[in-house]
């Protein structure tokens, strides 16, 4: 359900030569749902609507800060971020969590890769608080990207921080990684595709599997070269079927015939549009989804995912 909410950009920080933090303050009530790992859905100009992980908040929660890195070749979310001035106001939908720190396991490790930081900051901060057991990584091309540096050096971490530059140490060697990880540690893990794709493999390799949990920048691009087929959709208040052709998705032929979905990526990485399924084979091509969530066959993203034949009867 949508949750639009008017803020004022209440201070903009240079991180780093591309990257800023910009906080963000309710103008009435509170941000619900404040919790490492979760993101908003900030409104912007062209009809832009992006999604920025949380890296920090105020103990009130009138007050959230996200950080974002100017891509200047990307869809131009970056861009307008970059252009936001301090005063301004602007909507923001959320925070979301789709990427929740599983409480009370012997120990963590976060792999953070460039600006995915932003999730694992807020992991660092919460484990530190709670005094769990942890190592963070944080894997950037040299020494002047690595945004959060100095946040991160000012939790004082020691040994469990450990600042990994592609520049003087080649890329990392996630086998050694992983194995240095103690038994039963959760991997949490954000960054760019290659990035989490090296680390999937090198954990598949393993002798026994750590559980990983990982939250992507965008749709991989092996799901977007996928072929697709014609369905049907049902809606089960009215009864209504809708032919939904190979072209199309879901959510752009109901959105067209006036049935209200929020959305937001439209890209299958946020989990706004997230529905209820009564029936039907779904063929998930989110990034959102537990596979727990997947196997269920309960819930499905209208935006990206389809049906595997026949029909899918939607609760709506
Ligand atoms: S709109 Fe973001 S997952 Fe569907």
């Amino acid at each position: 359900m949508s949750s639009k909410k008017t803020c004022t950009v209440l201070k903009i920080e240079k991180l780093s030569d591309d990257t800023s933090s910009f906080e963000f303050k309710i103008d009435q009530g509170i941000f619900e749902s404040v919790e490492p790992g979760a993101h908003l859905d900030v409104y912007l100009e062209n009809d832009l609507i992006k999604q920025y992980s949380l890296w920090n908040w105020s103990e009130d929660h009138k007050r959230v800060s996200v950080a974002v890195k100017r891509e200047d070749d990307g869809a131009g979310g970056s861009k307008a971020m970059h252009q936001l001035k301090e005063g301004q106001k602007v909507e923001l939908d959320g925070p979301r969590n789709h990427f929740k720190l599983i409480p009370n396991a012997p120990h963590y490790t976060l792999v953070a890769g460039g600006i995915g930081v932003t999730p694992i900051f807020s992991m660092v901060n919460a484990l530190q608080k709670h005094g769990a057991s942890f190592d963070v990584y944080y894997l950037v091309q040299n020494r002047k990207l690595a945004a959060f540096a100095a946040h991160l050096d000012a939790l004082n971490l020691g040994d469990n921080y450990h600042l990994h530059t592609d520049e003087e140490s080649g890329y990392i060697n996630f086998k050694q990684l992983l194995n240095e990880s103690p038994k039963d540690s959760l991997i949490y893990a954000c960054g760019p595709e290659p990035m989490l794709n090296a680390l999937m493999k090198a954990n598949q390799e393993q002798a026994k599997e750590h559980e990983l949990h990982y939250e992507k920048f965008s749709a991989s691009s092996d799901k977007q070269e996928l072929e697709s087929t014609s369905f049907q959709v049902k809606i089960n208040s009215t009864g209504v079927i809708y032919e939904i052709s190979a072209d199309d998705s879901i959510l752009g032929v109901l959105t067209d015939d006036g049935i209200d979905i929020p959305s937001a990526c439209t890209s299958g990485v946020c989990g706004t549009c997230i529905t209820d399924v009564l029936e039907g084979d779904i063929d998930h091509r989110d990034e959102i989804l537990s596979d727990e969530e997947k196997t269920s066959n309960e819930y499905m993203c209208v935006c990206v995912s389809r049906a595997k034949s026949g029909m899918i009867v939607l609760d709506l």
